[in-house]
């Protein structure tokens, strides 16, 4: 697609759309507001309420219970519901040409452990709850319109994160299928949730298979709180660089070992943490490095750790800079290796491309903020998102909402109702205006 075809299927050069759909149509807030109530439960901890947040890992049984309430949102919305091979759930509401590609548009609801109830909900739910209020309007769009709910968005998958949106996309790397996570197989944890992964050649979404991709999402970080402006429009999302990192050394008696004569993992692996840290704020700029995984064994307090297991994840926009980051990392976890008497072994399993938005599809959101008169700034993403990985199919665009505090991936995460409303109506509006 030209820039040019898709600025003229945008209305750019023809003025807004969202007046012929009504100068103020809106998602409904009160039912948008009790249904992520309501999707709070499915992996709630036993005794807690909304406040305590949701621990809803992908392909495990509270989200084979949360998609399942999904499923039933979108049987209310009176559409029906279509199971990629990855286990990705699309519901397509027809346009008046259906010889045209959809707009696409959607999240996750998938969480990290002891998560919030906005991070994906959010996107997910005000993806199916905009198809519904469609049609409760009786609005017909030239395009194809398409929700998405991707499977597995959080790297709960031995630290792999975006699993459903890069399998749909053809960007699982060789021999990913057959990792295990919780007993079963990425193949196996596909078929779990509904898919069908041996045809993932089959449905792989390719150039062309959308107009554009569209998601919203609470920030997780504090700018628009800090500022009081309503709406993020995205420019761009991190890289990320994942590595598994597996420290041997010999498990042996805390009561007779001399200190002399240890082969301590943990202190090996702590070491290391440190190093990420120091390596990561020694030059300036806006890169992160954090190490949040950690399996020790025997975990045991009178036995000296044997072998600690460990992630780190690296995030910057600048793919060469964390190259360079993690090339630093691995130099010194040699040196550590041989001060410890242990043997480290780096693996990365990831890499996550940085993703521009496109500046069209920003416009279109910005016209949307502007005609429902709420103020907004363009911003970067320092948490990935699905969209990163649609970024290489085509045209990306993505709306923030503020998150209390800058709080995210924690039962605190909190984004105020008003806001996810304004939100869903920004999605909303841009999304009229995209598919004409
Ligand atoms: C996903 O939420 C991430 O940024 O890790
Ligand atoms: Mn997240
Ligand atoms: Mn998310």
């Amino acid at each position: 697609m030209t820039r040019r075809e898709l600025l003229t299927s945008m209305s750019l050069l023809a003025g807004s759309r969202t007046a012929r759909a009504g100068p103020r149509l809106e998602i409904s807030a009160a039912r948008l507001r009790e249904q992520l109530e309501s999707l709070s439960v499915y992996g709630r901890p036993a005794g807690g309420n909304f406040s305590n947040g949701v621990s809803r890992i992908g392909y495990s049984d509270a989200d084979l219970a949360g998609r399942k309430y999904a499923l039933g949102l979108v049987e209310a919305a009176h559409l029906k519901a279509r199971i990629d091979a990855a286990g990705n759930i699309f519901v397509r509401k027809a346009g008046k040409d259906a010889a045209l590609s959809p707009v696409l548009f959607g999240s996750h609801i998938d969480s990290v452990p002891n998560g919030g109830n906005f991070d994906g909900d959010l996107g997910s739910l005000a993806a199916i709850e905009i198809l519904r209020v469609l049609g409760e309007n009786g609005i017909v769009t030239r395009r194809p319109l398409e929700a998405v709910v991707w499977s597995c968005e959080e790297a709960t998958f031995n630290g792999n994160t975006l699993n459903g949106s890069r399998a749909a996309a053809g960007k699982l790397r060789p021999g990913e299928l057959d990792g295990i996570s919780r007993g079963l197989t990425l193949f196996e944890s596909m078929r779990r949730i509904g898919g069908d992964p041996a045809r993932l050649d089959e449905t792989q979404l390719r150039s062309g298979a959308f107009h554009a991709y569209l998601e919203l999402h609470i920030e997780q970080g504090g700018t628009l709180d800090k500022e009081g402006t309503s709406i993020g429009i995205v420019e761009g999302i991190v890289a990320l660089d994942h590595y598994d990192v597996v420290l041997t050394g010999m498990a042996n008696h805390a009561g007779t070992t001399p200190m002399a004569d240890r082969q301590d993992a943990l202190v090996a692996a702590a070491q290391l943490t440190l190093v990420v840290r120091e390596l990561v704020t020694e030059e300036p700029g806006r890169q992160v490095g954090t190490v949040g995984h950690l399996e020790v064994e025997p975990n045991a307090s009178n036995v000296i750790a044997g072998r600690v297991r460990l992630s780190i994840d690296l995030r910057d926009l600048s793919t060469e800079k964390l190259q360079r980051l993690g090339e630093a990392i691995r130099a010194r976890a040699l040196a550590i290796a041989a001060q410890t008497k242990t043997q480290i072994v780096l693996t990365q399993t990831q890499h996550a491309e940085t993703a521009l938005a496109s500046p069209e599809v920003q416009t279109v959101i910005q016209r949307a903020a502007e005609h429902l008169d709420l103020s907004y700034r363009r911003l970067p993403s320092g948490a990935v998102h699905d969209a990163q990985v649609m970024a290489a199919v085509g045209p990306m665009g993505m709306i923030f909402v503020p998150s209390e505090g800058g709080i995210s991936h924690s039962p605190k995460e909190l984004t105020g109702w008003e806001d996810c409303a304004r939100g869903a109506n920004v999605l909303l509006h841009s999304v009229l205006t995209i598919s004409g």
